[in-house]
């Protein structure tokens, strides 16, 4: 357990740090970033969906008829944060390809840091679903917190959040806000600088994964 609780998962996994620590680098290029945030995405989601609810199902093995386990129903939603949780989507899609895929656009306010909502289209119905909020960066929690705000607003209740590196104040203030949502976070950053930028980071993940600058 950490200083945050039970619903905050820090994996500083080796395999996961690897590939973080490559993503800092200022100088992997765009195609290497986006395949690493991919890889990432999918060791997180392996982890992040580990208590995905299991039902039943009899098969006919070579050997004998038995019964055996599933993942239960159609329910997973996954849910990028516009733009930079888009490198996420194809990594956990993999995991599990019959996600429905719900998008919410938010950009933050260059001088007020503040979320700024441009989109929000999400499956229907989201009551029953599993959903997984995903976005590479968690830094003032402002876009995290606005996000879950809105999923809720249409009924959503089971959410995990997913981000790759977080500063202390992004974590602090998501769980607070929403308690109830699992927060995994692939490294624990220092802090926030004067723009709100996650030191050390990686800098403006958006742009690092689609070429803009
Ligand atoms: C980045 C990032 C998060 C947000 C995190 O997006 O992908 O969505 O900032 O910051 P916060 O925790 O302080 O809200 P950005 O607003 O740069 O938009 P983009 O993904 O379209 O580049
Ligand atoms: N958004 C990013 O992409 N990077 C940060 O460090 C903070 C917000």
């Amino acid at each position: 357990m950490n200083e945050f609780g039970e619903n905050v998962i820090i994996l500083d996994h080796p395999l996961i740090t690897h590939k973080i620590s490559i993503l800092r680098d200022k100088n992997t290029g765009t195609n290497e970033f986006r395949q690493l945030v991919e890889e990432i995405a999918m060791l997180m989601g392996f982890v992040a969906l580990s208590d995905l609810p299991m039902t039943k199902m009899p098969v006919e093995t070579p050997i004998e008829k038995t019964e055996t386990l599933v993942i239960a129903g159609r329910k997973l939603a996954i849910v990028p944060i516009l733009r930079a949780g888009l490198g996420m989507v194809s990594g956990l899609t993999a995991l599990v390809p019959s996600a429905k895929i719900g998008h919410i656009g938010l950009y933050r306010d260059e001088t007020t840091h503040n979320p700024v909502e441009y989109f929000c289209k999400l499956p229907n119905p989201i009551e029953e679903r599993i959903i997984v909020v995903c976005d590479p960066m968690l830094a003032t929690g402002g876009s995290g917190v606005d996000a879950i705000s809105q999923i809720k607003k249409h009924g959503g209740k089971k959410i995990k959040f997913v981000c790759i590196i977080a500063a202390p104040e992004g974590v602090k203030k998501l769980h607070e806000a929403h308690p109830d949502v699992q927060i995994y976070v692939g490294n624990l950053d220092r802090e926030l600088n004067e723009n709100a930028y996650i030191c050390p980071g990686l800098g403006d993940a958006g742009d690092r994964i689609f070429g803009t600058k």
